[in-house]
């Protein structure tokens, strides 16, 4: 069982009294918070839950609220209590068993490397192209499904259908592409559009690998309907670019699909 208390970076509080509550039995996760690089959750477990040894690909903080149990870390046992913290490494092994009810804040927290920024001639560049875009987006990405979905048939099967025949999805991409042209130098104004699209990416299920085959074909479409517009030097702009909202996407699935699987 999942509740989200606060998805958005806003002031806000409360207090544990209120927060714990405990399932009849096994563990109720509440999201107190997430942002892009870090999601705060309590975590109430009923007496006698046992969370088999895992590993999690984020770092991570427990601060005990209330109750007792064991955390077995790297093979060693600590004595859970209310007021004990423990930081735990991203990717070493680690299991919970509970005496009593116990309640704590798991803090999971991301290090991202350092990303390559996008040089200033690829900025100034795409954003000349925005205006451009913005008066053939729908055009350029309708071709682009088209080159897809002719070039890469097996991925007709996560999108809908009626969506691309009655333009809504082209017309989607389009904005999120004009979007990113225009904000390319203030990428934070896109932090509520990326999280809106990498959840629907999720439920779709779209991967990692799969951003070269959109990427191709996207600046395949590019080219065609630019035409002479399309010099070599906007191409190679917006190749860099596109690689960079790619790595945006996919850090922020990342989270998206390790959150579902920690629910
Ligand atoms: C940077 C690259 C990408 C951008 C800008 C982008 C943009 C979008 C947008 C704006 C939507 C609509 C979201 C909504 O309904 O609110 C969407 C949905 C979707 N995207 Fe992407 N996307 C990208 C990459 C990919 C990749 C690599 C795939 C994998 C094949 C993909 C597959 C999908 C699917 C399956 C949907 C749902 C469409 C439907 O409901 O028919 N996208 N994307």
């Amino acid at each position: 069982m999942n509740n989200v208390i606060s998805t958005f970076n806003k002031s806000f509080t409360g207090t544990f009294q209120e927060l714990i509550e405990y399932p009849t039995n096994g563990i109720l996760n509440k999201v107190l918070l997430q942002d892009n690089n870090s999601q705060y959750n309590l975590f109430c477990l009923t007496a006698g839950t046992e969370i088999k040894e895992h590993t999690s690909t984020r770092n991570a903080l427990i601060t005990v609220m209330e109750g007792e149990g064991n955390l077995t870390l790297e093979g060693k046992d600590i004595a859970l209590a209310p007021g004990v913290f423990v930081f735990m490494p991203a990717n070493v092994p680690h299991a919970v068993q509970t005496k009593e009810n116990l309640a704590f804040v798991l803090t999971l927290s991301q290090h991202f490397p350092a990303k390559k920024a996008i040089s200033q001639k690829t900025i100034d560049i795409v954003k000349s192209t925005a205006p451009v875009l913005k008066k053939y987006g729908k055009q350029t990405t309708t071709r682009m499904y088209e080159i897809m979905f002719n070039k890469y048939p097996e991925v007709k099967a996560q999108f809908d259908m009626s969506a691309q025949a009655n333009g809504s999805q082209p017309v989607k991409l389009a904005n999120a592409v004009y979007s990113y042209a225009s904000h390319i130098d203030d990428l934070e104004q896109l932090t509520s559009m990326v999280d809106k699209i990498a959840h629907r990416h999720v439920k779709t299920h779209v991967l990692p690998e799969q951003y070269p085959i959109v990427g191709e074909c996207l600046l395949q479409a590019i080219q065609d309907v630019l035409g002479d517009a399309a010099t070599e030097e906007v191409m190679t702009a917006w190749t860099e670019a596109y690689q960079a909202l790619a790595e945006i996407f996919i850090n922020r699935e990342r989270q998206v699909y390790q959150t579902a699987s920690e629910c």
